[in-house]
């Protein structure tokens, strides 16, 4: 499932990046199913683990500029994200690159994003746009 529109909250660098991290976590899978390399695989998942990162810490950093209240919450649901990719990175280098392990982590991955966008992030939008 691609990012849409109803997914967008409003705030355009916030926007544009789950929009990236779709395009990653979607990369990630085709090369799966594509049955690529697993070295290929890993540098994929390598891609999306660092491009997670760099979103949460951007995300945290907007929310603390605009005094956004649900930030500690927002940084725990950030850290146990980043513990279930670190969880699937050392699963799959564990099993030698078994795509299988990928391919199973696919619908973690997306109904995460999409929950947690839809849910959490949508707040930060509406706080965004009750300071104007
Ligand atoms: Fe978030």
């Amino acid at each position: 499932m691609p990012w849409s529109p109803n997914l967008a909250i409003g705030v355009k660098q916030i926007d544009d990046q789950h929009k990236m991290w779709f395009e990653k976590a979607d990369a990630l899978f085709e090369a799966g199913k594509n049955r690529r390399e697993k070295e290929y695989i890993g540098e994929m998942l390598k891609f999306l683990d660092e491009y997670t990162k760099k979103h949460f810490s951007d995300e945290e950093k907007y929310m603390s500029e605009i005094g956004y209240p649900g930030l500690a919450e927002q940084k725990k649901a950030h850290a146990d994200f980043v513990a279930r990719l670190d969880k699937l990175r050392a699963e799959y280098e564990k099993s030698g690159g078994s795509i299988s392990v990928i391919l199973g982590a696919n619908t973690m991955v997306i109904d995460w994003l999409t929950n947690h966008i839809a849910k959490m992030d949508r707040k930060i939008g509406e706080f965004t746009g009750s300071l104007k």
